[in-house]
């Protein structure tokens, strides 16, 4: 493994693994390819974008004669696919270009390991293919109950990743992760978005009655739990990534205001999220087993995060002033206040 292709790069954890690869690998190539949609931008990857072992390609994963080109320009022998329109309350209203990238794009990259022979395809999934899960905690062998078609197309990748081992022996890897957090996350996830409304005094719109859980992560870890399985997993296997702790978003909301020294005034609660899932929840011990252990508790992470977007005021703010996304936030928030609980 050396010459690794990151679709997705310009994306929130893509940018994260670049940055972290070329730190870590020093004999390592990385080429990101990626569409630059809405999600993507060259701002994240700023401070690596002179370094020589990188490169920058704008493609799409659904163009077959695109990635084939890069993977011979590049002489890629490793795909980690972080491409994929991600954001679950988009898939209610969109799920087309969610079908699209999340399993036709995946079905275009495992062509492209096939007939190129890759080492390796890793495939970076979630663990939202689980379903909602009331109590215990998900292993990789249950059952898939998805309920979002964000979580239906991203199951459909992962079939498609393990249908390619199965029948044409492509050597690929699965991680499923939580839910991340750190630098460079669009200000759509609930986590930038809490941080930036609170530190502009504007309210933080909680779905529901705010009691749901995610298990919340830095991104970092993340990073390093998809170099762990890339470098000693097992190919055809799946690996859960997160800390295997789950915290509640009201709960959450109220670290971040605390941390910001900032009023629980600001909690606004909205109409809920259509199929919401009220709990995830990862049993970690088949990664921990590769000897991987999550660095950052939750309030660590969170600290580091906020600490973050209060420094980088620069990078969120060009986004959130922008057309796009306003007209986003109008169409999304606007008339969903719901009395206060
Ligand atoms: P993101 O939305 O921040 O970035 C996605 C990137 O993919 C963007 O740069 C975008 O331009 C690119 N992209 C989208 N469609 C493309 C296409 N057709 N061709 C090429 N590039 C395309 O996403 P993220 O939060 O960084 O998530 C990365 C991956 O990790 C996704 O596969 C997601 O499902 C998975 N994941 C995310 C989380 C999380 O908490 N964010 C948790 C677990 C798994
Ligand atoms: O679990 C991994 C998944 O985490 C990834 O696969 C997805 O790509 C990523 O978007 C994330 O999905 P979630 O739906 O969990 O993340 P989101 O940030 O959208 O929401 C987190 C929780 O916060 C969820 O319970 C919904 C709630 N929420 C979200 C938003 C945007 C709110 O209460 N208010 C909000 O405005």
């Amino acid at each position: 493994m050396r010459n690794l292709m990151i679709t997705g790069g310009a994306g929130f954890i893509g940018s994260n693994f670049v940055r972290y690869i070329l730190e870590r690998y020093s004999d390592y190539r990385v080429v990101v390819y990626d569409k630059l949609t809405y999600a993507g931008n060259l701002d994240n990857l700023l401070d690596v974008a002179q370094n020589p072992r990188y490169a920058f390609v704008q493609g799409d994963i659904c163009d077959a004669q695109a990635v084939r080109e890069t993977i011979r320009r590049y002489d890629v022998d490793t795909i980690v696919n972080f491409a994929a329109e991600t954001h679950v309350d988009r898939s209610l209203t969109d799920p087309g270009s969610f079908i699209m990238t999340d399993v036709f794009g995946t079905y275009v990259l495992l062509e492209a390991a096939k007939e190129f022979g890759l080492e390796r395809y890793h495939q970076v999934g979630t663990d939202e293919v689980y379903g909602q899960v009331l109590e215990g905690s998900s292993v990789e062998t249950d059952p898939l109950h998805t309920r979002s078609p964000y979580s239906a197309s991203k199951a459909g990748g992962d079939m498609m990743v393990l249908a390619y081992y199965a029948s044409f022996d492509v050597p690929a890897t699965i991680t499923r992760g939580s839910n991340n957090i750190g630098p460079y996350q669009y200000p759509e996830k609930v986590v930038p978005l809490f941080i930036t409304n609170a530190i502009d005094d504007k309210p933080l719109p909680i779905y529901g009655d705010g009691l749901q859980m995610r298990d919340y992560q830095y991104v970092r870890d993340h990073c390093e739990g998809i170099d762990v399985v890339l470098h000693k997993g097992r190919v055809g296997e799946i690996y859960n990534l997160g800390t295997g702790v789950e915290t509640r978003n009201i709960d959450m909301a109220r670290l971040i205001l605390e941390l910001l020294g900032k009023p629980e005034s600001l909690i606004q609660y909205i109409t809920d999220r259509p199929g919401h899932d009220r709990r995830y929840s990862l049993d970690v011990s088949k990664i921990q087993a590769l000897g991987w252990r999550s660095q950052h508790t939750f309030a660590q992470a969170l600290e580091a995060t906020v600490r973050w977007y209060v420094d980088n005021e620069w990078w969120w703010r060009k986004i959130k002033s922008g057309e796009q996304y306003r007209e986003y936030y109008q169409r999304h928030y606007a008339g969903r206040e719901i009395e206060k609980k």
